[in-house]
């Protein structure tokens, strides 16, 4: 087939290059002229284990057709003639209420409904509220579905190849049979629905695993004063298979692209259709509260935090990411910087970024152990597999006397690290 797919970020780079590697010939188009450079040269802007490779491999690779099965343009107009599909896959950033800010969508949409043919099919994978679809199509008649993606930064492309489950919102059955043909090579289950439930479907997966976190949070918060173990009782709710035990790791609270817009928005939503949605409101408020469970931790233990120096290791929002938005590290930084503490940072891959938000970011380094020398206390704040395997006795000794270490993603084994002499505090144990 030949497909358009608009917007070259996480979602739609992975969409496109995934498309090529199966035959199609994929046009993508970017409106932003650095990124197309970066791609045309084989370089995804972001850190995404495997997506470079595929990409480059994909540029090169004739389809059927004779042309190259990706391609890349900087407007969808020239491409929209000689397409069937077109994969939306645009941005929906937070509006400052917290609404979903649909500007991209429309506009593309709207270029779509204005160039279409009958037989063209456009479809939604940005995460857009409920009723969206149906929207689009009553403003710029067209063909519309709602196809929701799932996929997690870190493990992108085998979310993608092989999704647990495709979400398929149509209005007409050959629309569905368009897109079941196209997600075969995947063998996943496709759930066919109207568009809105799709819509729905993902803010309530989203907000249901944000809502998991927080919950499970709020457990660890309630093992400290018990003087239960997290860790352990999370593995006894997770043995239930109707609980299950992904997504009860406690911590310093998620962050990401997805899950703190994405349930501020349905939040919202319901708010304005006359419903209140009381359970997200605490699921957000508990993770706001997770993040700085951190500062009250380390003010316990060095009292007031002026003039002191804190490691962190880790600012990305997760581990095999350099994405930042909404890090738990930037909330932590700038408390601390606003306590008057020196802040020093080292992430595996996140090298010098600007930090979003207000306030000057920590001091980078490139060094796990360069990070700790001198400080008072160090907090794990991402939870990267290596972290784990540092010399925990190197770090102890390159630290201020008795330091402080706050694992804040229960990653170390907390017997370990007392018996080196840190004073060590996890999440919930
Ligand atoms: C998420 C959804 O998983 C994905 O389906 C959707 O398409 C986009 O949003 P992502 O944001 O990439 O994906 O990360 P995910 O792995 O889901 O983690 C989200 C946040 O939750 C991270 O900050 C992570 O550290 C945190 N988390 C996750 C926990 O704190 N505890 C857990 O047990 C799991």
């Amino acid at each position: 087939m030949k497909i358009a797919v608009v917007g070259a970020g996480y979602v739609g780079l992975t969409t496109a290059s995934v498309l090529a590697s199966w035959g199609h010939v994929v046009k993508l188009v970017e409106k932003d002229a650095q990124r197309r450079t970066q791609l045309e040269q084989g370089e995804v802007p972001f850190f995404e284990p495997g997506l470079a490779e595929l990409v480059r491999r994909q540029l090169k690779t004739p389809a059927a057709s004779g042309e190259f099965s990706l391609q890349i343009f900087s407007s969808l107009e020239p491409v929209l003639p000689a397409v069937e599909l077109t994969f939306l896959c645009v941005g929906t950033p937070s509006r400052p209420d917290g609404r979903a800010n649909l500007d991209q969508v429309f506009a593309v949409a709207a270029q779509v409904g204005k160039n279409r043919r009958s037989e063209h099919l456009l479809v939604i994978k940005s995460t857009v509220p409920p009723g969206t679809a149906r929207q689009v199509a009553d403003l710029y008649p067209q063909r519309v579905a709602s196809n929701p993606e799932f996929l997690r930064e870190g493990s992108a492309l085998a979310d993608t190849l092989h999704p647990e489950r495709i979400v398929l919102g149509v209005d007409r059955v050959e629309d569905a049979e368009i897109l079941r043909r196209l997600y075969a090579p995947t063998g996943s289950p496709i759930l066919v629905t109207d568009p809105t439930s799709a819509e729905l479907i993902k803010y309530a997966s989203n907000a249901f695993l944000a809502t998991k976190i927080s919950f499970i949070n709020s457990i660890a918060n309630l093992c400290e004063k018990l003087g239960a173990d997290v860790t352990r009782v999370a593995q006894g709710m997770g043995l239930d298979s109707r609980i299950g035990p992904a997504f009860l790791g406690a911590g310093i609270g998620y962050g990401g692209s997805c899950f703190p817009k994405d349930t501020l928005a349905l939040e919202k939503l319901a708010r304005q259709v006359g419903y209140n949605f009381r359970l997200l409101q605490a699921t957000r408020l508990t993770n706001l509260e997770q993040r700085l469970l951190v500062i009250r931790k380390l003010e316990k233990e060095l009292g007031p935090l002026a003039g002191k120096k804190i490691a962190l290791w880790g600012l990305a929002f997760k581990a095999n990411t350099d994405d930042l938005r909404q890090a738990p590290a930037l909330t932590i930084t700038r408390r601390l910087r606003r306590k008057g503490a020196q802040v020093v940072a080292y992430d595996p891959v996140v090298a010098k970024k600007p930090l979003s938000g207000k306030g000057p970011g920590p001091a980078l380094v490139v060094d796990p152990y360069a990070a700790t020398a001198g400080a008072h206390a160090l907090v794990i704040v991402t939870d990267w597999a290596e972290f784990s395997r540092l010399d925990l006795e190197r770090v102890y000794w390159s630290m201020a006397a008795n330091p402080v270490l706050i694992d804040g993603r229960n990653l170390l084994d907390p017997a370990r690290a007392r018996a080196i002499g840190f004073r060590y505090h996890g999440i919930g144990r």
